[in-house]
């Protein structure tokens, strides 16, 4: 009898292991009293802290470690919350300085419409640490490795981001970086990039004439005509093109 009982408790023991904390952690919560509050009010505590803190993890699509010491996975109660050894900490508590610089300033500036629009992290984060724009990051990735880390930097971005609303990735993106490298007399650089905002975009007329007029800069008058051409068929209004071919078609016929 006894030793049913004791194998009955043993498979209860089983069953309900998996359903028991894990390893016991010892609990957490929110705390009432936070020990290193340096810019945030005395009332944010408990649940208004977690508000707070989940707010910034979701503006700036990080998780807590991005900003707190800690191990992923291992249970909050290991973490310290309140030490400042995580730089982005401090850099986190200058930005909310920052943001009531912002909002304060604000208040001098009659609204433009029925109501003040709000500013808050998400304003300038948009779900992202860094709040470059997309054409900031290829300049970066051209800079570094050229045509194939520019491709590449624009691939993950796009398969991380797009339809976030964290980066635009219509064609002026693509067209501003062009447009620099153009400016920079990289020609080579521009044409590619042209080139990828065309694959991109190949409804937008105004990638294509970029294309276009990349070529003719280069001296690439048959390829430069192609293009204008193809700007043409997607945007019948596009008169400079029209123009632009008339002129190249008219330097064809004519003797170098
Ligand atoms: C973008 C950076 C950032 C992220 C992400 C972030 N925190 Fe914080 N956290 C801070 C800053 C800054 C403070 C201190 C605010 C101050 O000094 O007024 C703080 C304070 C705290 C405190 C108070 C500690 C104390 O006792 O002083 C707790 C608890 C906390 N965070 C938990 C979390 C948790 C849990 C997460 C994830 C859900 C998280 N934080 C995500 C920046 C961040
Ligand atoms: C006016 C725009 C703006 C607002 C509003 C703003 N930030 Fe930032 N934030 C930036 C810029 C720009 C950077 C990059 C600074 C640099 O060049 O390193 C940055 C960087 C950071 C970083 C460093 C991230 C990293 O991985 O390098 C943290 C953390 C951060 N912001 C937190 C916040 C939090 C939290 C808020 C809201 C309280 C906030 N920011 C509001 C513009 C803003």
């Amino acid at each position: 009898m006894r030793r049913i009982a004791l194998a009955a408790v043993a498979v209860l023991a089983i069953i309900l292991t998996p359903l028991r904390p894990a390893a016991a952690a010892p609990s957490w919560s929110w705390p009432d009293q936070p020990k290193n509050l340096k810019v945030l009010g005395p009332d944010v505590k408990g649940e208004k802290l977690a508000d707070v803190m989940r707010g910034f993890t979701r503006a700036l699509g990080v998780r807590c470690l991005h900003c707190h010491v800690g191990a992923e996975g291992k249970p909050f109660s290991s973490w310290d919350f309140a030490a400042d050894d995580n730089p982005n900490k401090d850099r986190a508590r200058e930005m909310l300085r920052m943001l009531a610089d912002i909002q304060a300033h604000l208040q001098k500036i009659e609204p433009s419409g029925p109501t003040r629009v709000e500013v808050g992290c998400a304003t300038c984060h948009r779900g992202r640490p860094r709040p470059t724009t997309l054409a900031e990051e290829l300049r970066a990735a051209y800079a570094t490795g050229g045509v194939d880390a520019l491709r590449d930097a624009y691939g993950k971005l796009h398969d991380a981001y797009f339809g976030k609303g964290t980066l635009d990735f219509g064609p002026a993106g693509l067209d501003e970086v062009g447009r620099g490298l153009l400016d920079a007399g990289d020609l080579t650089g521009a044409v590619a990039v042209f080139r990828l905002n065309s694959d991109e975009h190949p409804d937008s007329g105004r990638a294509w004439h970029a294309l276009a007029a990349a070529y003719e800069r280069a001296g690439q008058r048959e390829l430069a005509s192609i293009y204008y051409r193809k700007a043409l068929e997607v945007d019948p209004d596009d008169d400079e093109a029209l123009a632009k071919l008339r002129a190249l078609d008219a330097g064809a016929l004519s003797p170098p």
